[in-house]
């Protein structure tokens, strides 16, 4: 048996099922206003820079998608992730001089939000006897922090903000974001912690309303999304700097897969974690490391993303000076 036939077959079978998956998508909604936005972004921070060849750009992929199982959809199967992991490591890659492109599940956590209650609004806020709204004194500090270092990162162009929902537009706007990122080379990179769908229905083959619960068996057929990774690496962005993520809830079996991971898909480095401890405790693998990289428990409000993207842009900054060296 041939075993370059095989890789071809294999190939050709993903570059099928990713056509298959672009063609059965539901157009995205605002695709000519996200396509203005992203290029007006890339192109601000591609002049502005401390060193006269503009600035690191990371597009950070945060929350989970949902799979729908209606077009006029009422049910979905969705995925686990609050997008505390996305929206806490972009305010890490904002301090360290990153400009940020957020790829955000609408509704999950957002970035400079984390110390606020679940409902801002009604909790933070009271009205005094004049009707005037004024900020309760126990958020006053959360509260002033998160509108002005949100603004500050926004008003100067430093963070773009685009929410997705469902799998058909996480992966479309990847694909969108992809192609300005590819023009500013080993200076992008892909951060992708979002919990992206595994399985979908096929736009074409999904009923168009409501499923009625009068039968007892629920039939649908959902089949893989292709693992867009290898596609990132290969043709969208291939001087990319990639980062994927592995979650698992047994331990035993948690570095091996994100080893695997690593080499299938060509990343640069996968970041592991188990699902009760991702908060306190992560490992950074790479093709010849294996990096512990926990929070500073000393400090009650540390987060392990702080040291985990310090890592990161350390070991992105040495791939910019020589892209060869690590892959
Ligand atoms: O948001 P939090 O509550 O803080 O939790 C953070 C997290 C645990 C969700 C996060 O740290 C994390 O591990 N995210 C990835 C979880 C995941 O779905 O892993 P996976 O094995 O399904 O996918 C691995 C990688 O492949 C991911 O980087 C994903 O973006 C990518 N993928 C997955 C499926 C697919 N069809 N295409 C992909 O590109």
């Amino acid at each position: 048996m041939d075993a370059s036939n095989g890789s071809q077959d294999t190939e050709q079978t993903l570059d099928s099922q990713v056509k298959a998956f672009f063609d059965s998508a539901p157009p995205l909604q605002n695709r000519n206003d996200i396509i203005q936005k992203l290029n007006h972004f890339i192109q601000l921070n591609s002049l502005s820079s401390e060193n006269g060849i503009g600035k690191r750009i990371v597009c950070v992929t945060s929350g989970g998608t949902t799979a729908p199982l209606e077009q006029r959809c009422v049910r979905y199967v969705d995925n686990f992730s609050s997008g505390h992991r996305g929206a806490t490591s972009t305010e890490y890659f904002l301090k360290a001089g990153y400009a940020v492109i957020f790829l955000y599940r609408r509704g999950s956590f957002q970035p400079f939000c984390r110390s606020l209650p679940d409902d801002p609004l009604l909790e933070c806020f009271e009205a005094t006897e004049g009707l005037n709204i004024q900020v309760r004194e126990a958020y006053s500090k959360a509260v002033k922090t998160a509108i002005v270092d949100h603004h500050a990162a926004v008003d100067s162009g430093l963070l773009l903000k685009l929410p997705f929902s469902t799998i058909f537009e996480y992966l479309q706007m990847l694909q969108i974001i992809s192609k300005p990122m590819k023009d500013i080379g080993p200076r992008a990179m892909f951060y992708l912690a979002a919990a992206v769908s595994d399985f979908y229905v096929p736009w074409k083959d999904m009923v168009e309303h409501k499923i009625q619960s009068g039968s007892h068996i629920l039939d649908v057929k959902l089949v893989p999304v292709p693992k867009m990774l290898s596609v990132l690496r290969k043709d969208w962005a291939p001087l990319a700097f990639c980062i994927s993520f592995k979650l698992e809830t047994d331990s035993n079996i948690l570095l091996n897969k994100a080893r695997g991971a690593l080499e299938k898909y060509n990343m640069h480095a996968v970041v592991a974690n188990e699902l009760s401890t991702r908060k306190e405790q992560v490992v950074v693998v790479t093709i010849d490391d294996k990096i512990t990289v926990q929070r500073d428990k000393s400090k009650a409000d540390d987060d392990v993303e702080n040291p985990l993207i310090k890592l990161l842009s350390q070991r992105h900054s040495a791939y910019i000076e020589d892209p060869k060296r690590m892959r």
